[in-house]
């Protein structure tokens, strides 16, 4: 039986920012995502794939910031690149400098649908800003979606504060469920702009799920039929299942793209790609400007994250530890009898309880977690992990003995 941490500094700290910051913490960082009492609040540093939390308690950190840490942290590389650019360059003018170029370059040759990019700095602004883009290059205004796109107005949950407008033109469809799109579109076709998907589904709670055969292909020919465009949002597949994106890996190519998370290995930086006669519609209809998208130090951590994954083969690493991690949790899961359920292939690894009638399920994630989160492994109940470059083959032998335990503590319950 592993003993509940130390985590007296944190608890201390989110009284405090009680009184500072509406609900303490923003969103999904707030303790209620995770087993409340026995997670940590706030960090303290991070180093390759660990971190350490403000009481020194260590982890192995395989939520990776919730996506943006590919190599891991405090790359120094990467970091070293950005030191330069502040000491030697300068990153905030009132002109563009000219490492906007060189990235531009070098992700029209990665990823097949960029003929064109605009930077922007958050995953929200780049799918935003497609959806602007499709609505001012097809003059229509509706928008079949599939994922979380972000906190903006037209697809964000929560609708408090938002008026109706702002949403009423979008709809919803079931991932992998291509005769639900095709009702959609039947219904709706003639005034739909794009349908925008996650090509991989990730659904917070849920069990991660690729695309089935056909489905992407589907979707293409759905948008192609109704004269709509096919937006993929890449934000959590891009620069994790191919440098080229989720539509490189699975070949159906969409007409515009949201990147960001993993590209710049924490650092602020977003990008919407597409093809040129539709993201030219920016050059004059349809506006985006902002104090902060062209800050040139995010362009230049990206610039060489993608450098040192090229060389390094960054991503065919985490694929095979991710593959070898996948086939031992599956075991470790089958030897507990507990019931749950391994998904997220080898980039977004997540175990989810399977759903019963009593709800023993949540009794069950609640206890795994608490247990797991005892033993220094930090993975996130109602999210999917990620592997970074900085696991070593020892820190998955080791996380995988950890959720084995974690498991076996779990049978109490059944
Ligand atoms: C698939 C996807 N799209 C969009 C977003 C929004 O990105 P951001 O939180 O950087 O605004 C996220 C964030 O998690 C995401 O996972």
């Amino acid at each position: 039986m592993s003993e509940k941490l130390n985590l007296e500094k944190s608890f201390k700290l989110y009284d405090d920012a009680l009184n500072l910051i509406p609900g303490a913490i923003l969103g999904i960082r707030r303790p209620y995502n995770f087993v409340e009492g026995e997670y940590p609040i706030f960090f303290e540093t991070a180093k390759g794939g660990k971190v350490i939390d403000v009481d020194g308690n260590e982890y192995l950190d395989m939520l990776c910031a919730y996506g943006p840490i590919i190599i891991g942290h405090r790359e120094e590389e990467i970091d070293n690149a950005v030191i330069d650019q502040i000491k030697n360059k300068g990153f905030c003018m009132s002109l563009t400098q000219q490492v906007q170029n060189k990235l531009a370059k070098k992700l029209k040759e990665l990823i097949p649908c960029c003929e064109k990019m605009v930077f922007v700095k958050t995953g929200s602004d780049a799918t935003t800003i497609g959806i602007r883009v499709a609505r001012g290059y097809t003059k229509r205004v509706k928008i079949l979606r599939c994922g979380y796109h972000g906190w903006h107005d037209w697809c964000v949950e929560n609708k408090g504060g938002i008026p109706k407008k702002l949403y009423e033109d979008v709809y919803e469809f079931e991932y992998n469920n291509l005769d639900h799109v095709t009702k959609l579109m039947n219904t709706y076709g003639n005034d739909v702009a794009a349908i925008i998907v996650t090509p991989i589904n990730h659904p917070g709670g849920h069990e991660v799920e690729m695309p089935k055969p056909g489905f992407l292909e589907g979707l293409r020919e759905l948008a192609d039929k109704h004269g709509a465009l096919l937006m993929y949002d890449e934000i959590r597949t891009g620069f994790r299942v191919n440098l080229g994106g989720a539509q490189k890996k699975f070949g159906v190519i969409p007409d515009l793209a949201a990147f960001g998370k993993a590209l710049a290995n924490g650092y602020s930086i977003s990008f919407l790609a597409g093809k040129e006669e539709i993201m030219d519609v920016l050059i004059e209809e349809v506006f985006l400007s902002s104090t902060f998208f062209p800050n040139s130090l995010p362009q230049v951590a990206a610039l060489k994250t993608i450098e040192i994954m090229e060389r390094d083969d960054v991503l065919g690493s985490i694929r095979k530890n991710g593959e070898i991690f996948a086939k031992n949790i599956k075991q470790v899961i089958e030897d507990s009898k507990v019931p749950c359920t391994f998904s997220g292939g080898p980039w977004m690894p997540y175990i989810t309880f399977d759903s019963d009638p009593n709800y023993l399920y949540r009794k069950l994630r609640e206890e795994f977690y608490r247990q797991l989160i005892r033993r220094n492994i930090f993975l996130q109940p109602y999210h999917h992990g990620y592997i970074c470059y900085r696991h070593t083959v020892e820190d998955l032998n080791n996380a995988a003995n950890m959720i084995g335990e974690s498991l076996k503590e779990c049978r109490k319950f059944m």
